[in-house]
């Protein structure tokens, strides 16, 4: 008999501080980080180098045709590869925040993407990062934590990793972006940015790193057992 993988499903908006989140608990765990947004990112970039604006939902179609993304797994965690090519930091730019965000409206790229998640859940011990990852994409998810704190708090860590980053903004632009990026990954028809009825809702505006890890191990602890 196969033996049930434990996946861990970790959604929220951006800036909650998931993905720190979702490193930590894969590290303490010993299970594969897994960051879905990367995957829309590098639909984004696709579209983005085809001369296609975000918006266009039509050019991001036409591109999935000739689009071969996959993800293996590297040092812990999932690589993107777009074809042969390695995607590194161009994804993680604000131009495909943008971009990724209005791709992921498209049906057709959530379609496209979804065997690709599945498969390494099911083959992984996993912390799977996204937005729908307990809604939809592993909706038998052992354990499903929804990450989120509040606008100001997550605009601020933004702004800090974009300076730290090198990138010139400012915590306005950022904090505009954000709520308009979350306008647009939660009103969504299609597989809206929502926690699962069965996730539990984990806030951390008041709470540091350790902190949030500790309290989501706890969640882990009592799903799961020991
Ligand atoms: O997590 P991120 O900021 O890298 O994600 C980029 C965009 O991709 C985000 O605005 C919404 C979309 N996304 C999604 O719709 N579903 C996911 N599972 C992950 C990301």
């Amino acid at each position: 008999m196969v033996k049930r993988r434990i996946n861990i499903a970790l959604d929220g908006p951006s800036g909650s501080g998931k993905s720190t989140l979702a490193k930590n608990l894969a590290r303490e765990l010993g299970f594969v980080y897994i960051d879905t947004g990367a995957l829309y990112r590098t639909v984004g970039l696709f579209v983005a180098e085809h001369g296609f604006e975000p918006g266009d939902a039509a050019g991001a179609v036409s591109v999935l045709s000739h689009t071969k993304i996959t993800m293996r797994l590297i040092d812990g965690g999932g690589k993107v590869f777009l074809g042969t090519r390695e995607i590194g930091g161009e994804i993680r730019t604000p131009e495909m925040s943008r971009y990724a965000s209005d791709v992921s409206k498209v049906p057709e790229v959530r379609e496209f993407l979804l065997e690709t998640q599945r498969e390494i859940a099911r083959e992984n011990d996993v912390v799977m990062d996204g937005r729908d990852i307990g809604t939809v994409i592993l909706p038998k998810a052992q354990v499903k934590i929804f990450v989120t704190a509040s606008p100001e708090a997550r605009a601020e860590r933004r702004y800090k990793e974009l300076v730290e980053k090198g990138e010139k903004t400012t915590y306005e632009e950022v904090l505009a972006d954000m709520l308009w990026r979350d306008k647009n990954d939660s009103s969504r028809e299609i597989a809206p940015c929502v926690p699962a009825k069965d996730a539990v809702v984990l806030d951390n505006s008041k709470l540091g790193i350790k902190e949030t890890v500790d309290a989501a191990l706890e969640i882990f602890h009592k799903k799961v057992g020991a």
